[in-house]
């Protein structure tokens, strides 16, 4: 007892109580602060996910199953992801109308708001790929020249040489990839819709899909990047081997047609 008080009125004891209480004040908000950060966005995403089964209840569940699971409208959507319901919800292909050999893009009905809080349902029920941030699609540290090339090798055989697009099989075809959004073209490539293949990071890394991005921004943006003359429409060797043919044969017809009269009329004279 008698030592207690003793220390009590040391000095220091002002000092000493005064670092434990500031100790237990950051101590206490170093366990509640963050928490309970953590615990807002956790009810904002929470929150996004009930809106977006909602969503989903009125406008997808009837092809795609009140669970996700599928029906024989429509696939699964179970682990496809944001990144599909963005781009399928986004280019208004989702929610589809009639069947046909390929669902087209439509006025986009839904707010990006609503767009994210279907995304957010669907990836609650299985994880996908996720929505990618603007560095990902954006043209910073792109390298438009590997871009061409990457293109060239991969899409070019569906999309055509300047992503003009192109027809399929079956009443298919590749779309023009003009005005198409860059971070649309990044989850195109994420999640491979309809007939186009994907091509996951493994595939295509995450710089190789900013280079191809900004290869296309730079062929659609820039006139002068036709090398010059009349365009043709890029559609490569059909186009202009037509051309050589109308233009060029018409050409010859023209001087056949030309010599003859010439040597008619120097018979007659
Ligand atoms: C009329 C039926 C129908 C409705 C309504 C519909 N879908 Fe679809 N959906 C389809 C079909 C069919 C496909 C498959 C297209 C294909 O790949 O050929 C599809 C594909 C998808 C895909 C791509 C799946 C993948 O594997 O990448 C997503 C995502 C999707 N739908 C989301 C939605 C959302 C979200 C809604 C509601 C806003 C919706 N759909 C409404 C029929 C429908
Ligand atoms: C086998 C053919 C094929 C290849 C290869 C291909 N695509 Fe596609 N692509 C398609 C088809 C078919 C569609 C239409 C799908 C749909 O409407 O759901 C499409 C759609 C797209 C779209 C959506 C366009 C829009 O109007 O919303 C983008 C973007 C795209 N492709 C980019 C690419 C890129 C980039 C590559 C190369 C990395 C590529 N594609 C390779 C066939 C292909």
């Amino acid at each position: 007892m008698k030592k207690l008080s003793a220390r009590r009125r040391h000095p220091l004891a002002a000092l000493v109580v005064l670092l434990l209480a500031l100790a237990c004040t950051g101590g206490l908000y170093a366990a509640f602060a963050p928490a309970s950060k953590a615990q807002a966005d956790e009810t904002a995403q929470s929150l996004a996910i009930d809106e977006g089964k909602k969503l989903y209840a009125v406008g997808c569940a009837s092809c795609h199953g009140t669970g996700g699971q599928g029906t024989s409208d429509g696939p699964s959507l179970v682990g496809v992801g944001a990144a599909a319901v963005d781009f399928q919800v986004g280019t208004g292909r989702m929610p589809a109308q009639q069947p046909g050999a390929q669902i087209p893009k439509k006025k986009v009905i839904y707010s990006q708001a609503e767009i994210d809080q279907l995304a957010a349902y669907i990836a609650s029920l299985g994880a996908g790929p996720a929505v990618p941030s603007e560095e990902k699609y954006g043209p910073e540290g792109a390298d438009i020249a590997k871009g061409g090339e990457l293109f060239r090798t991969n899409c070019a055989q569906c999309h055509n040489f300047t992503g003009k697009g192109g027809a399929l099989t079956h009443g298919k075809y590749a779309p023009s990839l003009e005005d198409v959004d860059p971070k649309h073209i990044y989850e195109a490539m994420q999640t491979g819709p309809q007939n186009m293949p994907s091509f996951p990071d493994t595939t295509l890394s995450e710089q190789n899909k900013k280079d191809i991005i900004a290869y296309l921004d730079a062929v659609n943006s820039d006139d002068t990047v036709s090398p010059g003359g009349l365009e043709l429409g890029g559609l490569g060797p059909v186009s202009e081997g037509l051309f050589a043919w109308v233009f060029g044969l018409g050409a010859l017809i023209a001087v056949a047609v030309w010599v003859a009269a010439r040597t008619a009329k120097a018979r007659k004279s």
